[in-house]
C-alpha cells in the first residue's frame, strides 16, 4: 500500500476515497496519481506536495449530485453541463473541510484547493503543479482504463471513443512530456483495437 501511494499521501486518500465510489472515480483517481509521479519523474522541479494530494481530492465532489446525471454532464454533448462546474466547487469544500479535520502540518492547503477549483473548467494552467495535475487527469482517459469507462459512458468502441480522445483531448495537453505519454497511450490503444482485424485480414489476389 504504502509502496504505491507516498506516506504522506496515504491520509488524504483515506479522506477522498469515500467520496469516490461514483463513476469509477476511484480507480481513475488512483491510475491519474501514478500518471502525476510519472509527469513528476520529468519535471522534478514542480512540487509533488500540491500535485499528488490535488490528484487524490481532485473529483471528490462528484458524489453530490445523482448517479444518473454524472454520464451525461461531460463529453462532446452533455446534457447536464453545469456539473462540471458544480463538481470543483462541492469538491473544494469537501476536500477543505477534509484538509482542516486532517491538519496535516505543512501542507499547501490553499495552492491544492486553488488547483481542485477549476481543473476541468479552467483550460489555462495557473502554475507549474497545476499544469501537471491537469494532464494527470487527462492522461488517464487514454489508459485502457478510461477507453473502457469513457466508452462506457457514451456507448462508443475502443476504436471511436480513441478517436474522439484524439481529436478534442490530445491538443488541449499542457505539457510536452503529457502529450508524449498520451500519444504513447493512443498507439498502444489504437493497435490493440485495431489486432483483431489486422490480424485476419485477407488480401484478395
Ligand atoms: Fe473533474
Ligand atoms: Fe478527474
Amino acid at each position: 500500500m504504502t509502496h504505491f501511494l507516498r506516506d504522506q499521501d496515504v491520509q488524504i486518500w483515506l479522506a477522498a476515497r469515500p467520496w469516490l465510489d461514483v463513476r469509477s472515480n476511484d480507480e481513475h483517481t488512483l491510475i491519474s496519481y501514478r500518471l502525476g509521479q510519472a509527469l513528476l519523474r520529468i519535471h522534478p522541479e514542480a512540487d509533488a506536495s500540491v500535485v499528488l494530494p490535488a490528484i487524490l481530492m481532485h473529483d471528490v465532489g462528484w458524489k453530490k449530485f445523482p448517479p444518473e446525471q454524472l454520464a451525461a454532464a461531460v463529453g462532446p454533448n452533455p446534457r447536464y453541463p453545469e456539473l462540471q462546474r458544480a463538481h470543483e466547487i462541492e469538491g473544494v469544500k469537501i476536500a477543505a473541510e477534509a484538509f482542516a479535520r486532517l491538519a496535516i502540518p505543512g501542507l499547501q492547503t490553499e495552492a491544492i484547493l486553488a488547483i481542485i477549483d477549476g481543473h476541468d473548467t479552467r483550460k489555462k494552467a495557473i502554475s507549474h503543479e497545476d499544469a501537471l495535475m491537469k494532464d494527470a487527469d487527462k492522461l488517464w482517459r487514454f489508459t485502457g482504463h478510461g477507453v473502457t469507462t469513457i466508452g462506457g459512458w457514451f456507448d462508443t468502441p475502443p476504436k471511436e471513443t480513441l478517436a474522439m480522445l484524439e481529436s478534442f483531448v490530445l491538443p488541449s495537453m499542457l505539457t510536452d512530456a503529457g502529450t508524449a505519454m498520451a500519444q504513447a497511450l493512443i498507439a498502444e490503444g489504437t493497435a490493440s483495437a485495431f489486432m483483431a482485424d489486422l490480424l485476419h485480414i485477407e488480401v484478395s489476389p
